[in-house]
């Protein structure tokens, strides 16, 4: 696990009912080495006390802006700028509206002002306060301004409901504020400790870094993002076809994380037993020429085009219009091309961001590389396939080899395939063009 060592994460709570499990997130982040301070609205302390946060964190717990103990000791403004994170767990609507407005009626909000370090908030409310269009649009602002969002989740709801809302679970919340701080380059400040007033560019070096810290305003947010998933199959005779053994999980994984990045997600299918993410406009198609044909009308003025299908290569030249009768020995069939859907997409004039995947059973990175030249692709995914402990086809787990002209690579460490999915995710948000 990546480490949190000698990071200060300042971590707000505000009010609803997922706030108690914000008491172990703080442990989580505790145990990968961050050193935390609690933030609580008035709202928070109605689910959670301060000293319950206190004892788990081993610092006094601050709820006020004007407490005079606490302006004597670290006010509001020194505590922006001890934090090398915001992390605020839950966010509720309301919380989000505030801080859409740029409102400083309390420690929280204030702080989320007075500072210019990164700012990951994780979402937690209602299905239909989640989807309304007013806390829609504050999450694009937030979004916009440079806020991260991670989750929401879906699923069971405290009020009895189901559906998108519930705060991801404290691990996944650590796991993407590692992920956060690695990739960003978050700079820990503790050598500013004794320093009682530091200048905004001495309390944070990584501001004055725009390759380093710009990164974090890279967002999927708002872009369209058509992802291919699962196998072709292609016909022999009315009954028979020739196919492979793609599950379509790893593809429904990216589409599931695109949208919980607040993208807009078509999802085009081979034919897969898997339901289809919320949020995601789906298509499914069962011939490599269907899915083309798919694929070529739904990625016009698309952002960025994943290819994670498993595209049969050939078809049968001659599809049988009759069940084809056993009457010999051995029987021989003419396997055409199929179009390379991947290639000709990165061929357009006006293309998308291209990502390929490349299933390899060996030479991983020779023949991943010569795929991400040959089909001219800004990123391809390489997994290592057919291995005796994960075949990767239809398991629940992958890791990826990332990489991207001119030398780049990044390795993905195996990992459930949804948590995998964001991680890519944010190697191609960070790999964008800035436009
Ligand atoms: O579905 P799962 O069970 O979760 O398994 C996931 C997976 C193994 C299928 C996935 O991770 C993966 O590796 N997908 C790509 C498989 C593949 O066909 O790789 P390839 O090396 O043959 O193709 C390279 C790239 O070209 C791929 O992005 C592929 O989608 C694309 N391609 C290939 C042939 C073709 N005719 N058209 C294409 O677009």
């Amino acid at each position: 696990m990546q480490s949190l060592q000698n990071k200060k994460i300042l971590l707000g709570i505000s009010g609803g009912i997922a706030s108690y499990k914000t008491a172990t997130l703080a442990r989580r982040l505790i145990d990968v080495g961050a050193e935390v301070r609690v933030v609580m609205t008035s709202g928070a302390q109605a689910f959670i006390t301060p000293l319950t946060l206190q004892a788990l964190t081993g610092n006094p717990v601050h709820t006020d802006l004007l407490d005079p103990a606490a302006e004597a000791a670290m006010g509001h403004i020194e505590l922006a700028r001890w934090a090398d994170i915001i992390v605020i767990a839950p966010a509720s609507a309301n919380l989000m509206a505030r801080l859409v407005n740029g409102f400083a009626d309390d420690l929280l909000t204030t702080l989320c002002l007075a500072t210019d370090v990164p700012i990951l908030i994780a979402p937690a409310m209602n299905r239909l306060m989640w989807s309304n269009a007013a806390t829609q649009d504050n999450a694009k602002t937030l979004t916009a301004r440079g806020y991260t969002l991670l989750g929401p989740d879906e699923g069971a709801q405290a009020c009895g409901e189901t559906g998108a809302g519930r705060m991801l679970e404290p691990e996944d919340i650590r796991d993407r504020v590692v992920q956060f701080a690695t990739n960003n380059g978050v700079t820990p400040i503790s050598k500013h400790a004794g320093s009682p007033m530091p200048t905004p560019s001495e309390h944070n070096p990584a501001a004055n870094q725009p390759s380093a810290f710009a990164e974090h305003h890279k967002s999927l947010a708002g872009l369209h993002i058509v992802i291919t998933a699962g196998p072709t199959v292609e016909p022999i005779d009315p009954v028979r076809y020739i196919t492979n053994r793609s599950s379509g999980k790893m593809g429904f994984a990216l589409a599931t994380a695109a949208v919980k990045q607040q993208a807009k997600v078509t999802l085009i299918a081979g034919p897969v037993s898997l339901s289809t993410p919320p949020g995601v406009t789906r298509i499914d198609v069962d011939t490599a020429k269907s899915m083309h044909a798919a694929a070529l009308n739904a990625v016009h003025g698309a952002d960025v085009f994943i290819s994670v299908a498993a595209v049969a290569d050939y078809r049968v030249e001659q599809v049988a219009q009759e069940k084809i009768k056993k009457n010999d020995n051995a029987m021989t069939l003419t396997l055409v091309r199929n179009p390379d859907i991947l290639a000709s997409i990165a061929a357009m004039p006006e293309r998308p961001f291209c990502v390929g995947f490349a299933a390899e059973t060996e030479h991983v990175e020779k023949y991943a590389r010569g795929k991400l030249t040959k089909k001219k692709l800004d990123l391809i995914a390489a997994n290592h396939v057919g291995q005796p402990d994960n075949p990767v086809f239809g398991s629940d787990t992958n890791s990826l080899e990332v990489f991207w002209p001119t030398d780049g690579h990044q390795h993905i460490p195996a990992a459930p395939k949804k948590q995998v999915a964001a991680q890519l995710l944010d190697i191609i948000a960070e790999r964008l063009p800035t436009s």
